[in-house]
């Protein structure tokens, strides 16, 4: 894709940067790697918690399964390093851009090839189920990485009641695009609505969550309020933030990083350690907060519960 115009460059062409810790955390980790040494300095001095817009507490939440016990990334990096075009490209843009979203009212519309359509308000959706806390692994494409522990359902408990026919073979999402509210949508270099897709069996798989929290409160507006999905085995940009749309059909829909750059990103994108994205490696991966890389891992860690959905494909193709 070719695009000059700074002003218009996609997360992807502005990756490599970001295969590095931005300075300000790549200063906050080598400063506190110095004061463990030393020892002189708290932690919270060096990492003061600079908090986001506060969220309202989540009540009755239970701890969910498929939970990892690796170390949860802190709430100021994961709400203050963010990818949310429709509220500017650069990671710190997000948080203070989407500060006056409005999230309130919300609905969203469940339609296409289901036999009971339905517009859900939002307040119906963090009530349809027992809201569970899921602490997954969350991989982006540009080789950073999270451990978030989010609040929400499986998607499958939306879609098994709104009944799909047998010609639903597909679930397409799409986001909300308000350029009032988004005014930097217009420079992010890729069309809005954000769209993504899931097959249906993916999209029916107990991982696949939908997420209306994090950190025991509602979701941060930056971080997709007040619904996203959540996908882990998949890199981030399958995660779709701020629905207002989940439509079933039969064949496999549109995303919004496959229209830009059908060469780079796949409808699948699977975390794959051993498929390039073609500018750099998948191989390893930072963990916010962390200066050495780690290793990847296949499907993200989850390959026991989610490769047997790709058995028989060719994955270096199915990309
Ligand atoms: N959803 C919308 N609507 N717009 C976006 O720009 N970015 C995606 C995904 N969902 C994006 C989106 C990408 S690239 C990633 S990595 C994750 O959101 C980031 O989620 P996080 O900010 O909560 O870490």
């Amino acid at each position: 894709m070719l695009i000059k115009n700074r002003g218009e460059i996609p997360y992807s062409e502005v990756t490599p940067k970001s295969l590095y810790l931005n300075r300000r955390r790549f200063l906050r980790g080598a400063a506190a790697g110095v004061a463990a040494l030393a020892g002189r300095f708290s932690q919270e001095i060096l990492s003061p918690s600079i908090r986001a817009q506060a969220g309202n507490k989540l009540s009755g939440v239970v701890k969910g399964p498929f939970g990892t016990d690796e170390k949860v990334t802190p709430f100021d990096d994961v709400t203050h390093y963010n990818n949310f075009y429709e509220f500017g490209t650069d990671k710190e843009q997000p948080a203070e851009l989407a500060k006056n979203f409005r999230t309130h009212p919300w609905s969203v519309s469940v339609e296409g090839e289901v036999k009971k359509p339905k517009v859900y308000d939002m307040d119906a959706i963090a009530k349809m189920a027992p809201l569970e806390e899921r602490i997954y692994r969350h991989r982006c494409v540009e080789a950073w990485s999270i451990v978030v522990p989010w609040i929400g359902f499986p998607l499958n408990m939306l879609l098994k009641q709104v009944e799909p026919t047998p010609k639903a073979r597909f679930v397409a999402f799409q986001s909300l695009y308000d350029p009032k509210q988004m005014p930097m949508a217009r420079w992010a270099g890729i069309s809005f609505p954000y769209v993504e897709g899931l097959r249906l069996d993916e999209a029916m798989h107990p991982l696949a969550l939908l997420c209306v929290g994090m950190y025991g409160e509602t979701l941060p507006n930056q971080n997709g309020a007040p619904v996203r999905l959540v996908v882990p085995w998949k890199y981030g940009f399958k995660s779709i933030k701020s629905i207002v749309k989940i439509r079933l059909v039969e064949s496999q829909p549109p995303t919004t990083w496959n229209l830009a750059i059908p060469r780079e990103y796949g409808f699948y994108s699977n975390v794959n350690p051993d498929v390039d994205h073609p500018r750099w490696s998948q191989a390893r991966e930072r963990r916010l907060g962390e200066f050495l890389k780690r290793k990847t891992l296949a499907f993200n860690g989850y390959g026991d519960q989610v490769a047997q959905m790709y058995s028989g494909m060719d994955l270096m193709k199915n990309f």
